[in-house]
């Protein structure tokens, strides 16, 4: 891994620290980075109405969102938990390749960081053109 994917890695795992999940106690954090040279984070959100629960991934994709608006582009995404694999869930590899199809997605697996384009993670996304 060189400086620049550790040093976001390591954003990843400071914002894991923040994570509200006392019904699962699975912390997980995200660091993005956007083609503005913008990096945010974010971390899984959970809720007594398990359903409504927002992982780390899509709290730090629209932090992104939220700071540099609706040209916000990623680059890089990061994800930490204190487990040997988490790759992004579905619903979050949805939202990643919205804002970044060519996104450099990293990730552990097997206990070791692993490096995903978003559009290999979810070769087919639903596309909708905006209304003109
Ligand atoms: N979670 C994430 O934050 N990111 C993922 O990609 C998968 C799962 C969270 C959601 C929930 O708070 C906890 O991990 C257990 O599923």
């Amino acid at each position: 891994m060189d400086v620049a994917d550790e040093a976001l890695m390591e954003m990843a795992r400071r914002a894991s620290e923040s994570a509200y999940a006392p019904y699962s106690r699975f912390r997980v954090g995200a660091a993005v980075r956007t083609l503005a040279g913008g990096v945010y984070t974010g971390c899984n959100v959970e809720n007594a109405s398990y359903g409504l629960t927002c992982c780390a991934e899509r709290s730090a994709v629209f932090a992104a969102v939220a700071a540099e608006g609706p040209g916000m582009r990623l680059v890089e995404v990061a994800v930490h938990a204190a487990a040997h694999s988490v790759p992004p869930c579905g619903a979050c590899r949805q939202v990643i390749a919205e804002f970044g199809p060519q996104a450099r997605v990293l990730f552990p697996s097997g206990g070791v960081v692993t490096v995903m384009r978003a559009d290999e993670l979810l070769p087919a996304r639903f596309e909708l053109d905006p209304p003109g």
